[in-house]
């Protein structure tokens, strides 16, 4: 998907496109977790209302339509679905629910912005990909990482070709002490798929192939480790203490072989004994390398090693998701973040989880 006329500058310009639409998206949001943070982002938008929120847990739901003054309120989504003045769809479930859900709502005529990973496991994400392929509503993923200032400037940098062939990245989300809901849906594989990989690693993965143009990938290594949540270890301070299930890893390391020549090594983690949390993406290129966080170009010129430290706007990556799922729908735009993306980024996980049981490098077709 090109960036033209996109971000940084085009933020304004989605919301003044949005301004000539006459229309507004009435949204709903499955979900009511990180869904409350999502109502938050799409209320800092302009052209849509939220409709409509739901959750099984029937005190959050009534509580939060309470809260953000939303008119109704469900504990069961297909009943949200019928609702006819419903436009739009923002999934933020535990992540098996992901695919039957963001399917249902694509199968009732709703646009749908689906939070990551895909889905659990890679047939899940084949089932949402089809449904997505089949439906013409708009389906977004919600790769908000993508939509940070700083990446939207160091995609304008790699197409004006400042980094040239980009033929090695290296991607990392670590945490010292990060298990999220120990003993919930988060360290339950059968609900998430598996951990910190799928959950922080799927974020960088992402955004590291959204910057390289998404190459093709043919050959993957992965090894993955738990040596602490099964222990009870390694929680968030503010998790539930110990107990309940932890089947999936701490740490997972993956190398990814392209078809066209490039690698790139992963690294994420929910606890290992490192110094602090490091988010970060590296690229090098034939040209120029780059980092994100801090965004830095390594350039030569007259044979001169040369840093850039670019400027950009530090815009809220949730926010501009949001305004950007709203402009997909009234002006017909392409999502940034398509359904194939993210069934490629789930094909690479699922070859690092299969490489990881087997010890063996996986081929993928
Ligand atoms: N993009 C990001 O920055 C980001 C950040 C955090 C979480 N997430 C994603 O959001 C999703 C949810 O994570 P979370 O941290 O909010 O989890 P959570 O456990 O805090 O919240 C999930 C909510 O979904 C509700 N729920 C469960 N089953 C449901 C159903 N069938 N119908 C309706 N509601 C149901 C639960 O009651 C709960 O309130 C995950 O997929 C996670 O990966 C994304």
């Amino acid at each position: 998907v090109g960036l033209a006329g996109f971000f940084p500058q085009s933020f304004g310009s989605v919301l003044r496109r949005c301004e000539i639409a006459e229309r507004r998206v009435n949204v709903g949001v499955v979900g009511l977790g990180m869904g409350r943070a999502h109502i938050r982002s799409f209320r800092a938008c302009s052209h849509n209302d939220i409709v409509a929120v739901c959750d099984i847990d029937e005190c959050k739901a009534a509580e939060t339509a309470e809260e953000f003054g939303i008119p109704r309120y469900y504990t069961n989504h297909e009943e949200m679905l019928a609702l006819p003045e419903l436009d739009a769809v923002v999934v933020v479930v535990p992540n098996h629910l992901h695919a039957p859900i963001a399917i249902d709502a694509l199968q009732a005529r709703k646009h749908v912005l689906c939070d990551k990973p895909m889905a659990n496991d890679l047939d899940s994400a084949k089932m949402l990909y089809d449904a997505a392929v089949e439906s013409k509503c708009k389906f977004l993923m919600g790769m908000n990482n993508r939509f940070r200032g700083d990446a939207a400037v160091l995609r304008r940098f790699i197409d004006e070709g400042d980094l040239g062939r980009i033929y090695y990245s290296k991607v990392q989300w670590t945490r010292r002490c990060g298990i999220p809901g120990m003993g919930g849906w988060f360290t339950t594989k059968d609900q998430a798929g598996g951990g910190p990989l799928i959950d922080l690693g799927v974020h960088m993965i992402d955004l590291a192939l959204w910057l390289m143009g998404f190459p093709r990938p043919y050959s993957i290594l992965g090894a993955t480790y738990a040596e602490f949540g099964p222990k009870g270890k390694g929680g968030w301070t503010y998790s539930e203490p110990g107990g309940g299930c932890c089947d999936v890893e701490d740490l997972a390391s993956g190398f990814i072989r392209f078809a066209n020549g490039a690698s790139m090594f992963v690294e994420s983690s929910w606890a290992q004994h490192c110094e602090a949390e490091k988010i970060q993406v590296e690229l090098y290129g034939s040209d120029g390398g780059a980092t994100l966080e801090p965004l830095r170009v390594f350039k030569e010129e007259y044979e001169v090693p040369v840093d850039v430290a670019p400027d950009y706007e530090k815009i809220t990556a949730h926010k501009a998701l949001a305004a950007h799922f709203i402009d997909c729908i009234l002006n017909d735009a392409e999502p940034l973040a398509t359904a194939a993306e993210g069934l490629a980024v789930m094909r690479i996980i699922d070859a690092i989880y299969r490489s990881a049981e087997t010890g063996k490098a996986i081929v993928v077709e």
